[in-house]
């Protein structure tokens, strides 16, 4: 027993685990508005904060240190302050690096734990929509701000002549769509263009279907309930799969029926969580996140369905390269890419 080893391990452990408890009081502080009624970066008393939001003044305290021991707030003399930076990340919901929305997907992986103590003794099965409801809104908000950062400015751009074709009026399906976040982003950017979002779970295609309403684009866009394998239309333009592919059973089926529905000079775009093709090379920050929401999320679904390939959410473009060549598709390239995703091309 190397005892440096040891105390450097459970160095990182406590660090996790005081990760894993500000989590939760981030999630806490999101709900309650409390980040947003700090956004002014005003220094401020856990009573005055009290005052603006409603919330009991000592517990506020308590929520407030916890923050200053984090780093995530600055103290002094009793007033704590939230900084512009960590307000970009905590209380500013149209900011391309607002994570505090999304951090409601990790709530899930430990409400829905007693589940994956099933699926793990069982065949490995849990459902997207088997998850506690607070996993639907959680993955919306934890994609959304990187869409609205990068999808219109330069992941379409990336494609090989795609824009031009939006510009002038395509038709797009965005497949296993959630809650619509891309289609509707799409939809605000191409007026001339018509969309339909399909998902094969219910409940998201009603929020999404809002979702087009509350975006005024419900006149050219459309939510739909159906599977990656059996939704209907011809001749798309442009097939679009955002953070999905992977999470699906048949990953080869959905990309032979994207084939059999894809205009001859249409376009595939691929939106996956960004990973290499080894586990050394996604031994890394975002690696241990994304494998980590896999084993609860993509992984048990994809299990869940038929075939069952179980690619995980670090499959890596050389797997997926692979995908859609047994599907029929003759290119496929890596666009572009972010911190966290991997953005690809495919074309017949
Ligand atoms: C991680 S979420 C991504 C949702 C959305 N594309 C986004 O980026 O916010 C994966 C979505 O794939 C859907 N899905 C999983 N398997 C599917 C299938 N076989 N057919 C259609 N949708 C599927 C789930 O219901 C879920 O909405």
């Amino acid at each position: 027993m190397d005892e440096a080893k040891l105390h450097e391990f459970m160095g990182r452990l406590v660090t996790d685990m005081g990760g894993a408890a500000m989590i939760a009081n981030v999630i806490l502080g999101e709900e309650l508005g409390l980040y947003r009624a700090m956004a002014d970066n005003t220094p401020i008393t856990s009573e005055a904060l009290a005052a603006k939001t409603g919330c009991n003044a000592r517990l506020l305290r308590e929520w407030l240190s916890a923050h200053a021991a984090a780093g995530y707030m600055e103290h002094v003399a009793g007033q704590f302050r939230l900084p512009p930076e960590q307000a970009m990340a905590l209380a500013l919901e149209d900011s391309p690096v607002f994570v505090a929305g999304g951090m409601a997907v990790l709530a899930s992986l430990f409400l829905d734990k007693d589940k994956m103590v099933s699926a793990m003794r069982g065949n490995g099965a849990l459902a997207w929509g088997d998850h506690h409801p607070c996993m639907f809104g959680g993955t919306e908000r934890f994609f959304r701000p990187g869409y609205r950062a990068h999808l219109v400015s330069k992941w379409l751009p990336a494609l090989d002549g795609v824009v031009p074709k939006l510009e002038a009026g395509a038709t797009v399906a965005d497949i296993g769509c959630g809650h619509g976040a891309s289609t509707v982003i799409m939809a605000q950017a191409y007026p001339a263009s018509r969309f339909v979002g399909f998902d094969y779970h219910t409940p998201s295609i009603t929020t999404a279907t809002q979702r087009a309403a509350d975006g005024e684009v419900a006149d050219r866009v459309r939510f739909v309930q159906a599977t990656a394998k059996d939704y209907p239309g011809q001749d798309y333009d442009l097939i679009c799969f955002f953070d999905c592919l992977h999470d699906m059973g048949d990953p080869v089926g959905a990309a032979q029926h994207a084939y059999q529905t894809l205009k001859p000079d249409g376009t595939i775009l691929l939106v996956e969580p960004f990973a290499g093709d080894h586990l050394q090379e996604n031994s890394n920050p975002v690696g241990r996140l994304y494998y980590s929401a896999s084993t609860f999320i993509c992984t048990p679904n994809s299990l869940s369905q038929e075939v069952g390939l179980g690619l995980g959410a670090q499959a890596g473009e050389a797997r997926l390269r692979e995908v859609f060549r047994e599907a029929g598709f003759t290119r496929f390239r890596r666009a572009t890419e972010t911190p966290f995703n991997l953005i690809c091309e495919a074309r017949k």
